[in-house]
């Protein structure tokens, strides 16, 4: 069963599983293919996350994250003029940290796949070199970047007309500078695209227009085969992307703070329901703000944080008829350092996907924002991502998705920064239960979260349970965001527990795969909010 948000890539996962390849050759697939078809989101200018559970018990986090180009510095971004606003760190090529996509797939597949690499990646090659037709969705993206796109030369040749206006639904996107360059990695390997040619004309068009990115980038990037991390929530245990991802930590975290409520009491939706899960929200975020950051720079108290303990502490604080003004982070058991302190939206993409011999996949990939930096760089069919906006690029100033920081993920040279992204996998008696993960930003943790406790504490049905309407807190700023579709009642319910409500349009989009106990094998579900499509065999 493949789960993701585009409807050619699940095909493509689902004949990878059809033609001998297992759970993570048919992740790897679908994630190639999604870089293609929704190049908005992800491809292999970005960087993903893998969190894999394989039959035999073998368990790993593959972290292709992009990194801080050599030649970045802390203040970069920080303009002269800090009375003008700059987007430097979301567009154009100053944004682009080193991409780790492709060399994650490949770590993922050599080392847990079945089938050659570079079969999985002539897949996209096709796709890319033949075309397909864009949908309202692909058409309403390239309409509201119209603008940073159109700055792009490479952008331009590949996503607009030659009047200037960009491609319509039903038209046929074709990136044959993209097949090149895949098919470049089906006979080199990884070298096709981490050395030679590629990278050389991706560190010159860079330095050309006043980038850091440079061919060595490329060179010297590494996938890290990290250790997941692990909680359990009601029974079920829980592994997921360690940093530098808050993404595990925090779902774990709420989960851990949650566990105790009888929700299924309240029921899903209720006010008790959101005002308790938006106390545990906020105080994770509070955390988050503090002590997240890459392992390999700073100390994160990973196993404080996912404690029991540490929630029981953070628990005495939440009352049930209370919203709690938060003043900062908690003291997780194995941190020595010191303190200090983050709001939001859109896009990116999940993949959920388990075989029939119990292997499991969550893999989530991305370019940061919509189109990432916006250039695609001539010659080589690749579009940057702008994840270096990830970091706190601007001392005390909030991230696009409003989120803070601190030290702990300010730019170094080498750094991988902080990430959302919680590709999750739940065990039940150590078999894949629930497979499951978001795009969204920091509504990944929430819609993540709010997913798992609607299969685990109400029965609802998988689908259901990934459509159903969402709310959001993320500490800073102090806000209880909700779908619109939450009634009078509830929203009065909240009010007087004091929380400032404020109704935005629906959000993020979650991917699952889960065990179907009753007829055997797996159930698969795609949230509504995206164009998105479960299928097996
Ligand atoms: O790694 C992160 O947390 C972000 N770069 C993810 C961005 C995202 O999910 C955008 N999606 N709507």
């Amino acid at each position: 069963m493949v789960s993701t948000t585009d409807s050619i890539a699940t095909q493509v996962g689902v004949e990878v599983l059809k033609n001998g390849g297992n759970a993570v050759d048919a992740a790897c697939a679908a994630a190639l293919a999604i870089g293609v078809t929704e190049g908005f989101s992800s491809g292999i200018g970005g960087g993903c996350f893998i969190v894999i559970h394989m039959a035999d018990g073998r368990e790993t986090a593959v972290d292709g994250r992009e990194t801080a180009p050599k030649k970045s510095s802390r203040l970069m971004y920080v303009p002269k003029d800090t009375t003008k606003p700059s987007n430097l760190s979301t567009t154009g090529v100053l944004a682009a940290g080193t991409p780790g996509e492709l060399a994650a797939l490949e770590a993922a597949v050599r080392q847990y796949g079945r089938l050659p690499f570079e079969e999985l990646v002539e897949r996209a090659a096709a796709i890319a070199d033949t075309g397909f037709i864009l949908d309202d969705q692909y058409e309403r993206a390239l309409d509201r970047y119209t603008d940073k796109l159109s700055q792009f030369e490479g952008s331009r040749a590949v996503y607009f007309h030659e009047d200037g206006t960009p491609l319509k639904r039903g038209e046929r996107l074709l990136q044959k500078d993209l097949a090149a360059t895949l098919r470049r990695v089906c006979q080199e390997g990884l070298d096709g695209y981490y050395r030679g040619e590629v990278p050389r004309l991706i560190g010159q068009y860079v330095r050309g227009n006043g980038g850091v990115l440079s061919a060595a980038d490329f060179e010297n990037y590494k996938p890290l085969m990290r250790e997941p991390v692990r909680g359990s929530y009601r029974g079920y245990n829980v592994i997921s992307m360690p940093p530098p991802s808050s993404g595990g930590i925090h779902v774990i975290q709420i989960l851990n703070l949650l566990e105790p409520y009888d929700l299924s009491y309240f029921g899903p939706g209720s006010s008790e329901t959101i005002h308790l899960t938006t106390e545990a929200m906020q105080i994770a975020f509070a955390d988050r703000a503090e002590f997240l950051g890459d392992p390999a720079f700073t100390e994160v108290p990973v196993q404080g944080l996912i404690s029991k303990e540490y929630a029981a502490e953070w628990r005495s604080l939440i009352s049930s008829v209370q919203h709690a003004e938060l003043a900062g982070a908690g003291r997780p058991q194995d941190f020595s350092g010191t303190a200090e302190q983050h709001p939001d939206e859109k896009h990116t993409t999940h993949i959920s996907v388990a075989d029939g011999e119990g292997n499991a996949v969550a893999l989530t990939t991305t370019l940061n924002t919509p189109f990432g930096s916006g250039v695609i760089v001539p010659g080589t069919g690749v579009l940057l991502n702008n994840q270096m906006d990830d970091f706190v690029t601007w001392p005390g100033r909030p991230n696009y998705f409003g989120l803070v920081g601190n030290a702990a993920n300010e730019i170094e040279p080498g750094k991988r920064p902080l990430s959302s992204m919680a590709p999750t996998i739940l065990l039940k008696d150590s078999q894949p239960y629930l497979v499951i993960g978001s795009y969204g930003g920091p509504r990944i943790i929430t819609s993540t979260v709010l997913s798992i406790i609607n299969v685990l504490d109400f029965d609802l049905p998988l689908q259901a349970a990934v459509d159903y309407p969402r709310w959001h807190h993320q500490w800073v700023p102090d806000r209880l965001f909700l779908e619109p579709d939450h009634p009078f009642d509830v929203q009065m319910g909240l009010r007087q527990r004091g929380h400032r409500i404020e109704v935005q349009s629906r959000w993020a989009g979650v991917t699952a795969v889960m065990s179907d106990e009753e007829r055997g094998g797996w159930r698969g579900a795609a949230d509504s909010r995206t164009t998105g499509l479960a299928a097996g065999f």
